[in-house]
């Protein structure tokens, strides 16, 4: 029952149901603060988080203002009496810039959204499909050549052209008298106060944003979540603790902070909140730490790589147990020629080829000649009728980061190859430049 009229002005538009109003994320003390507050009760609601109190409000809205969020609430335009009142949003959607490293020279600004909710009793009246496209015509009109969400089910935004591109597992390492290393890790690791990751982990995550294709540059609610310093409902979560690991010089290139999980759970268990290494020595070393804590047998990690260097470093690499295998970074090309120019190519890639790209919403819709040399790209408008493979946006969003083998969607029938080979080039041109992970939920 969706309400086909629409008018629009503004940040602000209506159909016969509902009014739909963009506006600013607003701090404490500034105007549409309210507006701001009653937006992330209704965001709570939909991921059904707890109430939020006061100190809470204020820290997230605060958050969201320095991340400059643009926040999208839709009200209803007939509230009922004693239902939640019509400064309430039925919906809520977030955009916000932050930038993906994309194995080029330089991070790619991205358009990312975040806190999609409808209240179900609004559910399926169009107005999720009606705040994305919206969305999505602003980024594109804004010039963004990608955009991007994590999500919390897998078969929403693929009609939207989004496509998984990176992957974490979630794993269980066993810690007990068995867990070594075949060769110790360099560099030592110290306990640090939980409270020094305020500042130390967005320098550290710096440092693994830079080197690592997939990772999303944080927003501000970051440092406060993995000190927990920001907990749930606003408390500070004393249960947790952390660790720095420095290199041979001295320099600290990565953290982990962790929580136990209560002398109930059984075995006793650590659970990573945040690992960030700047380096592969600091991966193995934080590894290295955790495996020697005492009294604890199990650490659960739910953030791991696909190729994780745990694995071939192990004696007994039958440690690690993957519980789960999950979707991370959903990428959406807005901008073909912008995307594909800004991304990585690994210094033996040479050659080309043409794509065929189907998008409902237009936006990467055409065929496109791909021409790599030199570790860059040069992205041209072709003919259809010269079409080597055909996909659609989102399996091109899939593609993007070079995490995901096109061979493998060609064999899941999502990749069309017209001509005999082009399967093969396409994956030696798309080949990251270094392993592809990402580290950022948002
Ligand atoms: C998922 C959610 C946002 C959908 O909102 P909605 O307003 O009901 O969605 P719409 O009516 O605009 O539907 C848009 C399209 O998505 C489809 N869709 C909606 N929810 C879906 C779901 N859970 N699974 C698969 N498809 C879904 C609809 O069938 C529709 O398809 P079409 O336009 O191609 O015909 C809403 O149900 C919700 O808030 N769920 C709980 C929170 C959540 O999961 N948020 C997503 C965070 S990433």
């Amino acid at each position: 029952m969706t309400s086909p009229v629409s008018r629009s002005v503004g940040g602000m538009s209506t159909t016969d149901d509902y009014v739909f109003r963009t506006f600013p994320a607003r701090a404490p003390g500034e105007d549409q603060h309210d507006a701001t507050r009653a937006w992330l009760q209704a965001d709570a609601q939909g991921f059904h988080d707890s109430r939020l109190g006061d100190a809470s409000l204020d820290r997230s809205a605060t958050n969201l203002a320095n991340d400059h969020q643009q926040l999208t609430a839709v009200y209803t335009t007939s509230p009922r009496p004693s239902a939640l009142g019509a400064d309430v949003p039925v919906a809520t959607f977030a955009s916000f810039e932050r930038s993906i490293n994309v194995g080029g020279a330089v991070p790619l600004p991205a358009h990312l959204i975040s806190s999609i909710t409808v209240r179900p009793t609004h559910r399926r009246h169009g107005i999720l499909r009606r705040m994305m496209t919206d969305d999505l015509r602003s980024a594109h009109e804004a010039g963004y050549a990608v955009a991007a969400l994590t999500v919390t089910e897998a078969t929403i935004y693929r009609r939207f052209g989004f496509g998984p591109a990176t992957t974490v597992h979630e794993v269980t390492v066993t810690t007990d008298q068995r867990f070594r290393l075949l060769t110790p890790a360099s560099g030592h690791t110290e306990l640090i106060d939980p409270a020094t990751l305020l500042t130390l982990s967005p320098e550290v995550f710096a440092g693994f944003h830079r080197v690592r294709p997939g990772s999303v540059d944080r927003h501000h609610r970051y440092p406060g979540r993995v000190s927990g310093l920001d907990g749930p409902n606003g408390e500070e979560d004393r249960t947790v603790r952390a660790a720095a690991h420095y290199d041979e010089s001295g320099a600290i290139d990565g953290y982990v902070s962790y929580r136990f999980l209560g002398w109930d759970t059984r075995p006793h268990t650590l659970e990573v909140v945040d690992l960030v290494a700047t380096t592969d020595a600091a991966y193995l070393g934080l590894w290295e730490f955790l495996g020697s804590v005492d009294l604890i047998e199990r650490v659960r990690y739910d953030a791991a790589p696909a190729d994780d260097p745990l694995r071939w470093a192990l004696v007994d690499p039958r440690l690690i147990e993957t519980r789960d295998v999950v979707d991370w970074l959903w990428m959406r090309v807005l901008d073909v020629r912008a995307a594909f120019e800004a991304r990585g190519y690994t210094a033996d890639a040479a050659g080309e080829v043409v794509l065929s790209v189907t998008d409902a919403l237009g936006y990467a819709q055409g065929a496109f000649r791909l021409r790599v040399a030199d570790g860059r790209a040069v992205v041209e408008a072709a003919d259809r009728s010269q079409a080597e493979l055909e996909l659609d946006v989102w399996v091109l969003g899939t593609l993007y980061l070079g995490g995901v083998d096109p061979a493998v969607l060609a064999a899941a029938g999502q990749l069309h190859e017209v001509a005999p080979g082009a399967v093969s080039r396409l994956r030696t041109l798309l080949r990251p430049v270094a392993p592809v992970h990402g580290i950022t939920h948002f």
